[in-house]
């Protein structure tokens, strides 16, 4: 299982640069997902407290961080958990005070791309799309059994999906017959909704992003953390946020805006920094990547 890549760290030296890791301070990866922003902190000689909410990631991490650091020589530690609640999280650990946390947000490579996790268009085997396995509704469960109205909203809210409306309509049409049960089935159904748009993005991208979104909490998740992270970092302390599309980013930029308009933060990133050419073309998972960072500064 370990043979298998899970997952490719985007603008990793950008992010260890931002971060500033200095030996033997505390460093809170609340996205530690294939621990490759991880491994990099512990090389630097910081102390670690990563967080997943996929045991699954938090299994190849354990694994890969107990080669760069054997557990014996404690500088570092992984936790079953939301990041919404992150306070809660550093403190029952007894992490503070914390010097830099940086979250590389949404999904893995592996998670993205194994059938059986039913966050790709091409799954036959299932329409999952739950990053954490014990949250109680998957996007089976959305596609199924929501109403079409609330179908349109998640479509338009999370997606920015114009045509939400003629999407859903098919949706609920072909659900009448029979449940749909696997990604494939749901990316064909809204191909056959948008015939003759033939691009380069798939036609049902924009809506399997939108439930994930759903399914997974994740802009309401992101906007309970941030707030919490900067509580949790000590006086110069090192806010490093990588976002993959614009809904998150927005609330990245704002929440950073306000909060250097408040004095608290320092923007560090002007402008977000994004993946270069060639990391782009080695790694195409980076591509949407913007990186935010902020320097705490009472
Ligand atoms: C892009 S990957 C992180 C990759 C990691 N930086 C690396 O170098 O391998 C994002 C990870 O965040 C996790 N995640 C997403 N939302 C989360 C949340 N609300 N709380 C905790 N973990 C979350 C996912 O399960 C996934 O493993």
């Amino acid at each position: 299982m370990f043979k298998i890549k899970f997952h490719e760290p985007v603008l990793k030296i950008e992010a260890l640069e931002l971060l500033k890791v200095k030996k033997g301070k505390k460093y809170l990866d609340a996205t530690v997902g294939g621990a490759g922003h991880a491994e990099e902190v512990l090389k630097k000689g910081g102390t670690l407290l990563g967080l997943d909410c996929d045991p699954q990631a938090l299994a190849f991490s354990r694994k890969r961080l107990v080669s760069a650091c054997p557990p014996s020589a404690c500088c570092w530690k992984l936790v079953k958990g939301n990041f919404a609640r992150l306070k809660k999280i550093a403190r029952d650990a007894g992490f503070l005070p914390v010097s830099g946390i940086i979250f590389d947000l949404g999904a893995s490579w592996f998670q993205l791309k194994e059938p059986g996790r039913g966050f790709s268009l091409r799954s036959r085997i299932s329409l999952d799309m739950r990053l954490d396995p014990e949250i109680p509704v998957s996007a089976f469960d959305l596609v199924n059994h929501l109403s079409q109205k609330e179908l349109i909203l998640i479509l338009r809210r999370f997606g920015e999906e114009r045509r939400a409306s003629r999407i859903v309509r098919e949706i609920v049409s072909s659900r009448r017959n029979k449940p749909i049960r696997t990604g494939e089935e749901l990316a064909e159904i809204i191909a056959s909704a948008l015939p003759g748009r033939k691009g380069r993005i798939h036609p049902a991208t924009r809506s399997f992003q939108a439930l994930r979104i759903a399914v997974n909490n994740e802009l309401e998740n992101l906007s309970q953390a941030l707030p919490q992270a900067v509580e949790l970092l000590e006086t110069e302390g090192r806010l490093v946020v990588i976002s993959f599309h614009s809904l998150e980013d927005r609330i990245v930029k704002n929440f950073l805006r306000n909060r250097q308009a408040g004095g608290e933060l320092k923007i560090l990133t002007p402008k977000p920094i994004c993946a270069s050419p060639v990391e782009v073309k080695n790694n195409p998972g980076s591509r949407s990547a913007k990186l935010r960072a902020a320097e705490k500064t009472k």
